[in-house]
């Protein structure tokens, strides 16, 4: 007979040693140990060939059951040794979703953004469209066709910066009028937001980019009265329901008559007075003649020779620096948190 160890010891102690197992390399070490290359199972197997014919079947039975036992329970402690690996992993690394989160920096629209909100939904409420035009603009559109030609002395109350190939940046949003009504037949309410530049030393209320809101209405029989309704309109909506309107006679070459209109402003630090708010008055005939030269040009019809309208055009700036007592308008665009944050509008 042979001196080889009984299965049954053999099982025991394998299946005792991987109960033990407390983690997976433990558990690799038992496996190496039983069913290595050099293995206790492993070498036992190894030895059948030299066993008598008569001994090797029940040995090699009894063996191959052995090995089979224990790599089942190898797997299964392995099945569990991760499985509590893992859950002890997760309840280490949970996220507790009560802690209260971090405040990320989150910014708003600037004050000037929001004042031109404020004037679009008032806008909207008259039932305007609102249009943008270009902020690189030609002298056709800019003076020429607002009855600006290029000998008038008007010129000068808008410095430009010109391009070199000719072009410039719009010195006003009035261009847009002259745009919109050479592809859009009257009538016609439209409101254009934006940036405008122009070519000066910059102080305390001169910048040289800087933006505003025109307004134009053309049909039948427009008047200035209409054009005084809807500022004193654009008033109570800006500043309050008291708020009164006040026109002086004024002159821009597109308007005639022409107009600089002030806003009466209760304000409640007691400071009430009369705030020049902007431009206006009744579109000059020549602005339509040009307008429909223009529209002729491009093969569409004549149409507002003999209409009536009126156009306006203000700066948010002014009204926010008069709103909020803000002493100069290099303040909206240097920058400064400490100056922005004050105003900081809330995002949606
Ligand atoms: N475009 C004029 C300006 O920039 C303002 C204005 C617009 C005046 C429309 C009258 C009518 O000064």
């Amino acid at each position: 007979m042979s001196s080889a160890p009984p299965t049954e010891a053999l099982s025991t102690e394998a299946l005792l040693a991987t109960g033990q197992a407390n983690t997976l390399d433990e558990l690799q070490a038992v496996r190496t140990r039983y069913l290595g290359k050099s293995g206790l199972i492993t070498r036992e197997l190894g030895a059948l060939g030299k066993l008598p014919a008569e001994e090797r079947r029940a040995r090699g039975a009894a063996l191959n059951l052995l090995r089979a036992g224990v790599e089942a329970a190898l797997r299964e402690r392995g099945e569990t040794l991760t499985r509590a690996t893992l859950a002890a992993r997760l309840a280490a690394e949970a996220t507790d979703v009560s802690l209260p989160g971090l405040d990320l920096p989150v910014g708003g629209p600037h004050l000037i953004s929001r004042i031109l909100g404020d004037l679009e939904d008032i806008y909207a409420r008259l039932g305007y469209t609102v249009v943008e035009g270009h902020e690189v603009e030609d002298d056709q559109h800019n003076f020429d066709a607002l009855n600006i030609p290029w000998y008038h002395p008007a010129r000068d109350l808008w410095d430009t910066f010109w391009l070199e190939d000719g072009r410039l940046l719009r010195t006003h949003t009035s261009p847009m009028q002259v745009r919109y009504m050479a592809s859009h037949p009257p009538p016609l309410k439209i409101i254009v937001p934006g940036k405008v530049y122009r070519y000066e030393a910059t102080d305390a209320t001169h910048e040289s980019m800087f933006h505003q809101l025109e307004g134009l209405v053309v049909g039948e029989h427009v008047s200035m009265a209409d054009l005084k309704g809807t500022i004193a309109e654009m008033a109570r909506g800006l500043f309050g329901p008291a708020s009164r309107v006040r026109f002086q006679p004024s002159y821009y070459p597109f308007t005639e008559p022409g107009a600089d209109f002030s806003v009466w402003w209760e304000n409640p630090r007691g400071e009430s007075r009369w705030l020049e708010l902007g431009g206006c008055g009744m579109v000059h005939p020549n602005v339509f003649r040009a307008v429909d030269d223009l529209r002729e040009e491009r093969g569409l019809e004549r149409v507002y020779e003999g209409k009536t309208g009126f156009a306006f055009g203000l700066g948010p700036e002014r009204i926010a620096m008069l709103k909020y007592g803000i002493p100069d308008i290099r303040y909206f665009y240097a920058n400064d948190l400490r100056v922005l944050e004050q105003f900081r509008g809330e995002l949606e």
